[in-house]
Order: structure tokens, then sequence, then C-alpha cells
């Protein structure tokens, strides 16, 4: 079986002159879950962009599926549904991508641009309701809830296409620490269910029992290091030249010592 994604040399530049990405090659299997790590503005963001066809790279190739991902591509309507079907981003932002007049809608939307029939949405949209525990916010309007809750119906709308790959960028950046604790388990749940997820995080804490793959990114937007998450976790040189730690923390010391 083909991997899920394979990146070879990929570069993109903003605006033609703000480099994001220079040169970066990776492979994605089925079932993996890989983080994405790396300073502020290193490209972790760029990459999930590139990864869900919603920016596509200046050069290099970009393959799903075993099938070569472009612009061109995606402007046919079965491919898009084929690939939209089957991948899905939840923002870091969920300002971003929470913007129906109802929650109820907001989850409906994917499945009705997919082309389901409104009974079927609507039946999934009450199973996944009630799997994020939602189902009494289900007819607020987005602007009535709390960050927390706009981060579980950002993720209600993308599981319930029921996506085979999911894309997370700083999932539990900005909510509280019962919701990210909620938020891990849920990744945690998926990742059992034989999801592959691709996520950027800077909580390094969470990496041992939630990813197989550390990716990390230099400041120069390439990929300085591509091992197993123990490995990448326990090299306290790597992850203070990463600007993952800084000289003070305890992290990687402590557990090298232990
Ligand atoms: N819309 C944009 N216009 C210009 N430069 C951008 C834009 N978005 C990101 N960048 C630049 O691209 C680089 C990578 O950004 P990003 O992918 O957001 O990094 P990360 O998610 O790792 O913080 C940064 O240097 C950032 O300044
Ligand atoms: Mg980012």
């Amino acid at each position: 079986m083909s991997p899920v994604f394979e990146c070879e040399d990929l570069r993109y530049q903003y605006l033609e002159r703000f480099t994001a990405l220079d040169g970066v090659s990776l492979t994605v299997e089925r079932g993996e879950t890989v983080a994405l790590l790396g300073a502020n503005g290193c490209g972790k963001s760029t990459l999930l962009k590139l990864l869900d066809g919603l920016l596509f790279a200046d050069s290099g190739t970009f393959t799903a599926f075993g099938e070569q991902v472009t612009e061109d591509k995606l402007e046919d309507e079965q491919f898009n549904h084929g690939f939209r079907a089957r991948v899905g981003f939840v923002f870091q932002n969920s300002d971003a991508q929470v913007f129906s007049p109802s929650v109820r809608e907001e989850i409906a939307f994917g499945c009705l641009q997919l082309g389901l029939d409104r009974d079927t949405a609507t039946a999934r949209v009450e199973d996944v309701l009630a799997l994020l525990d939602i189902a009494e916010l289900a007819d607020r309007a987005p602007f009535q809830l709390s960050g927390g809750q706009k981060k579980r119906v950002a993720i209600a709308s993308v599981l319930v296409m029921n996506p085979e790959v999911l894309l997370f960028d700083e999932p539990t950046a900005a909510l509280d620490p019962r919701t990210q604790f909620w938020l891990i388990e849920l990744l945690e749940q998926l990742r059992a269910a034989g999801k592959t997820i691709v996520l950027a995080t800077h909580d390094l804490d969470t990496l041992p029992s939630l990813a197989d793959r550390c990716v990390v990114f230099g400041e120069d937007h390439r990929i300085i290091a591509d091992a197993p998450t123990a490995a990448v976790l326990d090299d306290r040189d790597l992850l203070l030249s990463a600007n993952l730690i800084h000289a003070r923390s305890a992290f990687a010391g402590v557990r090298a010592r232990s």
C-alpha cells in the first residue's frame, strides 16, 4: 500500500520572498501519528496547509494516497471531493474555521459540501455532537461559545466527515488544562482507531503517549531530525538547537537521568 503522504523536496515562499519551507522531504505512513516540532516561524503551519491542499509548493512534489496532488487536480470536482473526504484539517485558530450561523449547521456544512444527502448529514451530526459531548451547544451561534467550546466544534466539523487522515495545528494551544486533557485523550482515541495523524505542537510533555515519530524543523525551514519520539525527546542538544526548550528547561535532562 502506498504511504498516505510523500513530500519530496518541497519549497514554499510567501509573496515570492519569505521562505517558509526550504527543501522538505518526508513520508507519512498509514496509521502513524507524526508530530511536527520547531520554533515559531519554522514552517509547520505551512507544511500542514500543503498537506491539506490549501497551498501548493513552488517546487517539489506532494503525493497523497499514491497520487500527485496539484492545484489543477484539486480543481477537478471528483478528485477534490475524494481528497477532502480523506483528509481533515483542524486549524490553530477556530475562528477561521467556525463561521456558520449555528453549531449544528457548522458541523453539517462539510458533509453537505461533499454531496451527502440531508438525512445522512443530520444523522452524522447527531453522532458527532454526542461523541464530543456538545449536544447542548447545537443551536448556539459561534460567537456564543468559549474558546474551548469553539475548538470542540471545529474538531466536530472535521470528524463528521470521518476522514482517514487528521491534521492538527497546535491543537492544545490557548486551551485551559481540562480542555487540553480532553483533547489529548481524543487524539489518543483517534490514534487507537487507526487514523493517520499529523500534528504541529510545542507541547513536548504529551508526545510520548501520542506520537510515533517527531519531525523537527530548524529555523532555516529545513528538517533537522526525523526520528522516533523517544530518540528526539532524549536529545537535549537537538531540542536546544531547534529552540524547543530553553537552557534552563528541565526537559530531556530529567528524562535522560530518570
Ligand atoms: N501570510 C504570510 N505572508 C508572509 N509570510 C508568511 C505568511 N505566513 C507565514 N509566513 C512566514 O513563513 C514562515 C513559516 O511560517 P509558519 O508556517 O506559519 O511557521 P510555524 O507554523 O512553524 O510557526 C515564517 O517565517 C512566517 O513569517
Ligand atoms: Mg504555526
